[in-house]
């Protein structure tokens, strides 16, 4: 989705811009501008296509200024093209704004403008507001732009600026992500900290209806009515190199690797002996809270939905609470009968998801305690709910997820055993085995990762067929679903992921040489049915990989491949056995030359419904 960033100080603003919206490329985006003062003059550069054509056009073109507002555009309102693009200007080209999010009463308001004799040179939502900011400006941009606030519906995060203001950068936000990064002389805005990390490690996380007034000396935050707000400094926690590749080819494969020193941070503090109670901080519930539970709905998107799927199949199966997960954006159209007793679990990376957001204040509306599982700290979807657990991933900018997948499920297995040892559903001896089987992931997480090569060797045998079907029983159903997410969104080949006893119910209709079949077949209550299942493809055929658990001395006898995991209890193994499949669509893609860490059509955060 849309990328801002702004900044007002003594270095060069296109240039802070430029290399800002570089690290916010990974949201997506099919257009990119860049609007500067200087010398009392608003000046544009607007380009269709990636940054490094607008890199190009600065260079025929030059932009210079100590203040300035660049923004990556994902479509929503018109097509991909200059006009469309932002930043979008007043009338009389005096004041320039970006903006990330929808603005819904953007007809009205646009006919109203047109009657007014307001010119507009775009299909944009946006480009109501900066008409709207010129009418409303007396003298003052902060009063214009509060003005504005109040008569646009919807979404947004805003930077604007004029150029009868050099020295001030406004920054606005209700629903959408903005930041306002703190420097020493100089001061940033931008849709994600880290876009701007490079330069700071502080920034303001501003709230819904809250602006920032900019200057390069300092930064004033108010709310819509222009009474001042008190933010506490929030200090960016991971380094600027975290933003970096590090050595990598890609972002996704980086991100890949990192999981096991990842897993171990999550763990760290919460799940330190299979003797001592888990402790989760922020879930915010006392054991009462926890015993009081009748049932537990988790509400999620995309790979999210998937950990959703994992924790309410744990959930129900372990901590024996009812249990169901549900496609965030489908959930308010079911209109869901909400009963007392009824926890949310709102599982997101981002913590910005619209659908997920929307899902969040249904349920809470409803009645719904709401905590959420989240890695980008203090997020919208974080300050929203009455507890977050953080799984703490660090930042993960391939918009493939894979390190927050894996944490969300660990993060999702430690809550589920600590609502198992409060209820006091489980014997003492089995669940010790499972925080044993817990504490063990990060290590079958790094062996995974160390069998690289060979799942290489088995995409390589695959990547140019065009279909492929995932399969998985019970608590990998979810691995197979994730699995063939991964392997669709990065290398275009059609995969389905889906249920194996479901799949005589249909499925089993498209199997042919031509398609090949995941199936995941690790050890546990399902396995001999897998295996069943294997040979039903087998016997039509259809090529098979197994992911399947060392020693397992049958397999080889049925599959084509097979992908190798370590031995762990069932109930545990949906963050290793993901892995495996990770890889191998990476290497998929790889081989087929896919823009992995940008797949088409596709955005890390996706803030429309
Ligand atoms: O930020 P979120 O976890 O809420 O995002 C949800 C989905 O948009 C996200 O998981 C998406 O499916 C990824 N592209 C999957 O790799």
């Amino acid at each position: 989705m849309c990328g801002i960033v702004g900044y007002i100080g003594d270095k060069d603003a296109p240039l802070i811009c430029l290399q800002g919206l570089r690290r916010l490329e990974y949201r997506g985006y099919d257009s990119a501008g860049i609007s500067v003062v200087v010398d009392g003059l608003l000046d544009t550069r607007k380009v269709v296509g990636k940054l490094d054509n607008l890199e190009a056009l600065l260079q025929t073109e030059p932009l210079h200024g100590p203040v300035g507002i660049g923004h990556t555009r994902w479509a929503t309102h018109g097509k991909p093209s200059v006009d469309n693009s932002h930043p979008h200007l007043s009338c009389a080209g005096d004041l320039a704004v970006v903006h990330n999010g929808i603005i819904e009463n953007y007809s009205e308001l646009r006919e109203q403008l047109r009657g007014e004799g307001h010119e507009f040179r775009s299909q944009t939502d946006t480009e109501v507001i900066a008409h709207l900011i010129e009418k409303l400006y007396q003298g003052n941009l902060g009063d214009a732009v509060r003005a504005a606030c109040h008569e646009l519906r919807g979404s947004f995060a805003l930077g604007v600026i004029h150029q009868s203001h050099p020295d001030l950068l406004i920054g606005a936000r209700r629903f959408s992500p903005l930041v306002v990064g703190i420097g020493k002389g100089e001061n940033f805005i931008a849709s994600d900290m880290g876009a701007i990390r490079k330069w700071t490690d502080q920034v303001y996380v501003i709230g819904d209806d809250e602006m920032g007034e900019i200057t390069s000396q300092g930064i004033e935050l108010f709310d819509l009515e222009k009474q001042p707000v008190h933010r506490e400094i929030f200090n960016i926690p991971w380094p600027a190199e975290a933003a970096e590749k590090g050595g990598h080819k890609h972002f996704m494969h980086k991100e890949i690797h990192e999981q096991p020193a990842a897993m171990r941070e999550c763990l760290l503090g919460r799940l330190s002996s299979p003797d001592k109670p888990i402790v989760l901080e922020g879930l915010n519930m006392t054991d009462d809270d926890i015993r009081g539970l009748k049932k537990v709905i988790f509400a999620a998107c995309g790979t999210a939905y998937h950990a959703g799927l994992v924790g309410s199949f744990l959930m129900e199966n372990f901590a024996r609470i009812p249990s169901e997960g549900d496609l965030a954006a489908e959930l308010r159209a079911r209109n869901p009968v909400v009963l007392e007793g009824t926890l949310a679990i709102l599982v997101s990376q981002s913590g910005e998801t619209a659908d997920t957001l929307v899902a969040l204040r249904e349920l809470k509306e409803k009645g719904a305690r709401v905590v959420s599982v989240i890695n980008v700290v203090d997020s919208s979807i974080a300050r929203e709910s009455d507890g977050v657990v953080y799984i703490q991933a660090g930042p993960e900018i391939g918009v493939a997820s894979t390190k927050a997948y894996t944490l969300q499920v660990l993060t999702l297995q430690m809550l589920a055993c600590h609502f198992a040892e409060v209820r006091g559903v489980q014997p003492p001896e089995v669940l010790r085995d499972m925080k044993i089987g817990i504490m063990n992931v990060p290590e079958q997480a790094a062996e995974c990762l160390a069998r690289e090569d060979d799942v290489k060797a088995v995409a390589a045998k695959y990547y140019q067929l065009h279909n492929a079907l995932y399969l998985g029983r019970g608590i990998s159903l979810p691995t197979a679903m994730e699995g063939a997410l991964k392997l669709k969104e990065i290398s275009y080949i059609h995969a389905e992921g889906y249920s194996a006893g479901e799949m005589k119910h249909g499925p089993i209709a498209l199997v042919e040489p031509a398609l090949f079949t995941v199936a995941v077949a690790v050890q546990g209550d399902v396995y001999e049915k897998m295996v069943g299942n294997i040979q039903e493809i087998k016997a039509r055929e259809g090529p098979v990989i197994a992911l399947a658990t060392d020693g397992d001395e049958y397999i080889p006898g049925e599959a084509d491949d097979v992908m190798w995991v370590p031995a762990c209890p069932e109930l545990i193994s949906a963050a290793t056995a993901q892995i495996p499949l990770q890889l191998f669509a990476y290497h998929v893609a790889d081989m087929k030359g896919c823009h992995i860490d940008q797949p088409r059509n596709l955005a890390k955060t996706v803030t429309v419904e």
